[in-house]
């Protein structure tokens, strides 16, 4: 049978399966009996195995059950479920441990102690426990909101749903990972891909009764909101779970220095083949709450825990191809086309290869047998490639000079702070003038982060892109929905569904809204203080007529980089017209209107000189808690310079000559009722 056929057939099934989904979970009224439904899904599942091309979202070896999240409330978590940074080598987590102790102004670190805490692969979960009573259960959703999945959580024997502890805390959000043991796994392998899929769908499910019948299990290992906890430690807190009933990881220790971590690390890594549930790395907490309360967040991840993940699974293969691809900041990103093959149960074809230096460095071509190295979640990438079993007639890769996509030029921009060439190319065109850049700005403007328009992804930004029905980001609320529900594909109701989506995201936070124009070092994080110092829209839109660019050197975070970036986006008439568009269509949020009433508000700071055992970091963090913003430089903008030892002498003399405030560390303090 060729492909095609195959695929049809394959497609055709699939339909046929959620038809009986439907029937099932949504009208109650199965259309098959239960065994002629198994077997009809393993028919599925077989045929993927046999052919691995097959590859659908809704196939029954990714989901069960039939659009699971339209039957859950949404709920908020009260303290956001967050995610962990990553650490892949020694180097990583020497520096995670760096970056502490230099937030904590502290130069010894012999004292700081971890909880290794090994990481399973599972789902996390948050459980709401009021006066000892299971009250809620929540999924993790997006990390801000969560589906209420409470009678499918309870089906779970691990999880307590009454603990008499004198000393279990009033209120408590308990939370941990949801996960199947390998060993159980053996007797699902023929319904479901891996573990974890199993684990996700089953917890999904609409009907409990489902769900119990998964041997799903718990570990608890953190805690969001509390009232009543008396332990001042995650290790102490790890105990007193054990002791409450919950099961911990058997496996999770309490070690000092980043030397033992290692230690302990090689030691369960080998252990890793023999355990019965997978785990893909050691979590690692500063152990202290009161350090990790001074820590804080930055983004998304805690300052005070990292995940150490383990080193990946290795195959060799053959580079049939090398492509380049353009990123939305016109980056050319080399990746090599492979002969599939597979790496840790997952089928490998594409590996990046970064930039054209690293192709030089390693001498890629094509033709070469490679070493391809899959680590964690990140793309798989080129370890090294055999250059013995080289060809005598292969080629050097040359790097295109011009952009594969429009045609321009391609360069390699001089870097101001390492003072060297870039690794990487990029197409010389600004913006919305080269095509592959433009469909990764849509791509950008939808995503998770931006615009987050539900059921509007990579997929349909390219396909819409091909029919001319978008080119700009103000074209998908012009949509032609008429054209759309004629395509292959699409109906009444997915149009219905994707106009309510687009709808729904036309009120937009005024960060979110600057993240979303996706201008080059413009992150998450500098959206969020350019969006502070701006307040409102118009005020950003003005820079193309102010030109106050050097202004924005003033904020606490910006520099030059960012600057230029700005310039360069502002200097562009077709952003212009964008922007223009845009407002027209959205209605965006001023942040003036949602920032907090703290201690500090509407007050301006800036540190100079070392203060005694509180970093600038945690100083800033301070700050901006309390609602105050911190500053780069003396000016008319300053309210307060907090001034430490030895200071910039320059910065205390203007700061006189404007008859700035200028306070020292205790007086800062005071300022915060804090007294040390
Ligand atoms: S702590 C801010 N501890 O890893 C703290 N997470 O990448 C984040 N995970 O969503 C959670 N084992 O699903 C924590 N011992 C452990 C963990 C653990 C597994 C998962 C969890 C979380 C993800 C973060």
């Amino acid at each position: 049978m060729s492909q095609k056929i195959i695929e049809k057939e394959y497609k055709k099934k699939i339909k046929l399966l959620n038809e009986y989904n439907r029937k099932y979970y949504n009208e109650n009224a199965p259309i098959i009996t239960d065994s002629e439904y198994d077997k009809f899904k393993k028919e599925i599942i077989d045929l993927e195995k046999k052919n691995n091309f097959l590859d659908l979202k809704n196939s029954p070896s990714k989901s069960i059950g039939f659009k699971p999240s339209k039957n859950f409330n949404k709920v908020k978590h009260k303290v956001p479920m967050l995610s962990l940074s990553n650490a892949f080598s020694e180097v990583d987590l020497k520096n995670f441990e760096k970056k502490i102790l230099n937030f904590l102004s502290q130069i010894n670190n012999s004292n700081i102690s971890y909880t290794a805490e090994p990481k399973i692969d599972g789902i996390s979960a948050s459980l709401i426990y009021i006066n000892g009573k299971l009250k809620t259960g929540l999924s993790r959703g997006d990390g801000k909101e969560g589906e209420d999945i409470t009678s499918n959580l309870v089906t779970i024997k691990d999880i307590p749903k009454i603990i008499l502890s004198k000393d279990f805390p009033e209120k408590i959000d308990i939370r941990g990972e949801v996960f199947i043991q390998n060993s159980d796994f053996e007797n699902l392998k023929e319904k479901f891909a891996n573990p974890r899929n199993a684990a996700s769908g089953s917890l999904r499910q609409k009907n409990p009764a489902d769900t119990k019948k998964i041997p799903l299990k718990f570990i608890a290992y953190t805690f969001g909101f509390e009232e009543g906890l008396k332990v001042n430690n995650q290790y102490d807190y790890l105990k007193k779970l054990s002791e409450w009933g919950f099961k911990t990881n058997p496996l999770n220790k309490l070690i000092v220095g980043i030397d033992k971590l290692l230690k302990n690390y090689n030691e369960v890594e080998k252990k890793r083949a023999s355990l019965d549930f997978d785990i893909d790395g050691i979590v690692y907490k500063v152990n202290d709450f009161r350090l990790q309360k001074r820590l804080g967040f930055v983004a998304n991840a805690p300052r005070w825990a990292i995940a150490h993940k383990f080193s990946s699974n290795k195959a060799i293969s053959e580079i049939v191809d090398i492509d380049i691809q353009i990123g939305r900041t016109g980056a050319l990103t080399p990746v090599a086309k492979i002969k599939p093959v597979n790496i840790g149960g997952v089928l490998v074809s594409n590996a990046t290869l970064h930039n054209e230096d690293e192709i030089n460095r390693k001498d890629i071509r094509v033709g070469d047998t490679a070493t391809i190295e899959r680590a964690g979640d990140v793309i798989p990438h080129i370890l090294s490639v055999d250059t013995k079993k080289r060809n005598k007639n292969s080629k050097k890769f040359i790097f295109p000079k011009n952009c594969p996509s429009c045609g321009s030029k391609t360069i390699k921009e001089f870097n101001i702070i390492t003072k060297k060439k870039d690794a990487v190319r990029r197409c010389s065109s600004e913006g919305y003038d080269c095509d592959k850049i433009s469909i990764e700005k849509l791509k950008h403007f939808v995503s998770k982060e931006a615009l987050n328009i539900d059921g509007f992804g990579k997929k349909i930004v390219e396909s819409f892109w091909k029919l001319n029905l978008i080119k700009f980001p103000q074209d998908i609320f012009k949509l032609n929905f008429k054209k759309i529900e004629k395509l292959e594909g699409w109906g009444k109701l997915s149009v219905e569904n994707l106009k309510y989506s687009i709808n729904e995201k036309k009120r937009i936070s005024f960060e979110r809204f600057i993240y979303s124009l996706g201008i080059r070092h413009i992150g998450l994080e500098n959206a969020k203080l350019l969006s502070k110092y701006f307040g409102k829209f118009s005020n950003f839109y003005d820079l193309s007529q102010n030109n106050k660019f050097s202004d924005l050197l003033n904020i606490d975070g910006i520099g030059e980089t960012q600057v230029n970036s700005i310039k360069n986006f502002f200097s562009n008439k077709m952003n212009l017209i964008v922007l223009n568009e845009l407002e027209k269509i959205l209605f965006i949020d001023s942040t003036t209107n949602i920032r907090k009433k703290g201690l500090l508000s509407d007050k301006t700071f800036l540190v100079t000189g070392k203060l005694d055992g509180i970093s600038r970091a945690e100083i800033k963090s301070l700050i901006e808690e309390n609602s105050g913003t911190t500053v780069s430089s003396v000016s008319k903008k300053l309210n307060y310079l907090i001034v430490g030892d030895k200071p910039t002498k320059r910065k205390v003399f203007t700061a006189k000559e404007l008859k700035i405030k200028i306070i020292d560390q205790v007086q800062f303090l005071k300022m915060l009722n804090k007294t040390s």
